[in-house]
């Protein structure tokens, strides 16, 4: 049976801002979202996440009841914690880690002060519309990779190499080394590994929020499409002209101050309402999650990945943010040589069984089996996104009808709900800045 939830809204009213970019996230169809799980299960009993992604249905739903907020990913963990608990921390203390952050960026740029000098040369040239420079820090910026053979010597390599000899390793490094140049500007990572290196010296609650802080920064000023971490930028065109107009794009995001975007998403998570409600936040995969959830639940909540791309290429970089840690980077090998993956992944990386065709079905039935087990209604959303890109149209993995027929094996009721399209006007959409979906959500919903 096909109902239908009404239609969705701007959620630009409420209170709850969008924390990262995030691909499938449910920001624009909260309000839809809240009325359907309250339908099924009036508040104040639990609801668990179980692929809370950005955490924004997560914080939605924990205004008016507990929620249990669970991804495989520690950015979702950190962003749960943040949007559900935020920390508040007084108008001295918030002062006082400002003021650490600017002296921590202040002493980190002399190591590569030449390197800068060059960047920032390169700025001038690509916002004159000769992004040639700009365009070779681009392609072949960063540090780590500055060894492969495939990298032109030049005066670039030598400053890439110097920089990297004179750099402590270790996690408090790691942004500048391996991303510096490809996905932010030097200045910009050596900042982002500035205010890290002060977060993570915070007690843990403090330190979720002004992490939270943190990814939200990288997510904000990241230089390339759609705000991702799967694709850097590719700044020429297939006959290798350089496009100067999108490096002059670059040129311009990259010069975002982060210690200044840092301080207001602070604000902005500082200014989140503390929640009456008590909540629990963790990291885990699914089937745990459901297996180990020994606390009464009243609703399950289900939305995973529908395509084949793994959110953990997408969002390495968040990751590696959030961990802290510095990872070992994926190679790829063209012919007999060995090098480090243009997007500079993590070597281990989750693969997610719902993006992989073999596994997509069992994954499913372990999901819809485990959340019976609790008794209680199971929604689940399955909606298509966009990556932007035409040439490569996103499909779902599974279909509507594949899945009803796996959820009522194990409800007694099922039902598949189309959430409308987005409703606000083209202009609102213009006026906000927000990509309107074209392609409809859909809910399917079991119950006993
Ligand atoms: C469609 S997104 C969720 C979006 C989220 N509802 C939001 O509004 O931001 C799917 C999420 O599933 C997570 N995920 C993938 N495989 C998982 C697994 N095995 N266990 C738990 N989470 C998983 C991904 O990390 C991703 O955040």
């Amino acid at each position: 049976m096909t109902g239908q939830l009404g239609i969705l809204e701007s959620e630009i009213a409420g209170r709850l801002f969008r924390p990262i970019h995030y691909l499938g996230n449910k920001w624009r169809a909260l309000s839809a979202l809240e009325t359907a799980v309250d339908e099924l299960s009036p508040p104040p009993g639990a609801a668990l996440d179980l692929f809370s992604g950005s955490g924004v249905v997560a914080a939605r739903l924990g205004q008016k009841r507990p929620v249990i907020a669970a991804d495989i990913q520690e950015y979702g963990r950190v962003l749960a914690s943040a949007l559900l608990m935020p920390a508040h921390l007084s108008d001295s203390k918030q002062h006082a880690l400002l003021n650490q952050v600017a002296k921590a960026s202040a002493t980190r740029t002399g190591e590569f002060a030449s390197l800068l000098e060059y960047e920032i040369a390169a700025f001038e040239q690509a916002l004159a519309s000769k992004g040639d420079r700009l365009a070779e820090i681009l392609e072949q910026g960063s540090m780590m990779a500055s060894g492969d053979s495939e990298i032109a010597d030049g005066a670039l390599r030598e400053l890439l190499m110097s920089a990297l000899e004179g750099m402590p390793k270790g996690a408090d490094t790691v942004l500048t080394r391996y991303y510096g140049g490809i996905y932010f500007s030097y200045k910009q990572a050596a900042d982002l590994d500035a205010i890290a290196s002060v977060v993570r010296c915070l007690p843990p609650k403090v330190r979720d929020t002004a992490l939270a802080a943190l990814l939200s920064t990288a997510s904000q000023i990241v230089s390339t499409v759609g705000n991702q971490f799967a694709q850097p930028i590719r700044p020429r065109s297939r006959d290798g002209r350089v496009k100067h107009e999108s490096v002059g794009a670059v040129a311009r995001t990259r010069q975002l101050d982060a210690v200044e975007a840092f301080r207001r998403w602070l604000t902005q998570y500082q200014d989140l309402p503390p929640s009456a409600h008590s909540h629990q936040v963790m990291r885990g995969d699914y089937r745990d999650v459901l297996d180990q959830t020994t606390a009464t639940v009243s609703i399950i909540y289900a939305d995973p990945p529908y395509t084949r791309d793994h959110y953990s290429r997408f969002y390495h970089v968040l990751e590696t943010i959030a961990v802290g840690d510095e990872p070992d980077l994926s190679r790829v090998t063209i012919g007999s040589e060995a090098r480090t993956s243009r997007g500079l992944y993590r070597a281990e990386r989750h693969q997610s069984p719902f993006c992989i065709k073999t596994e997509v079905r069992q994954a499913f039935r372990d999901l819809v089996q485990g959340a019976a087990k609790h008794g209680v209604p199971l929604l689940i959303s399955y909606s298509p996104y966009s990556n932007g890109s035409a040439a490569r149209p996103q499909t779902r993995l599974m279909t509507i009808p594949d899945l009803e027929s796996i959820v009522n094996e194990h409800f007694d009721h099922v039902e598949v709900r189309s959430m409308g399209r987005i409703a606000h006007s083209k202009l609102n959409a213009e006026r906000l800045n927000i990509e309107v979906n074209p392609e409809a959500e859909v809910v399917i919903i079991g119950r006993f």
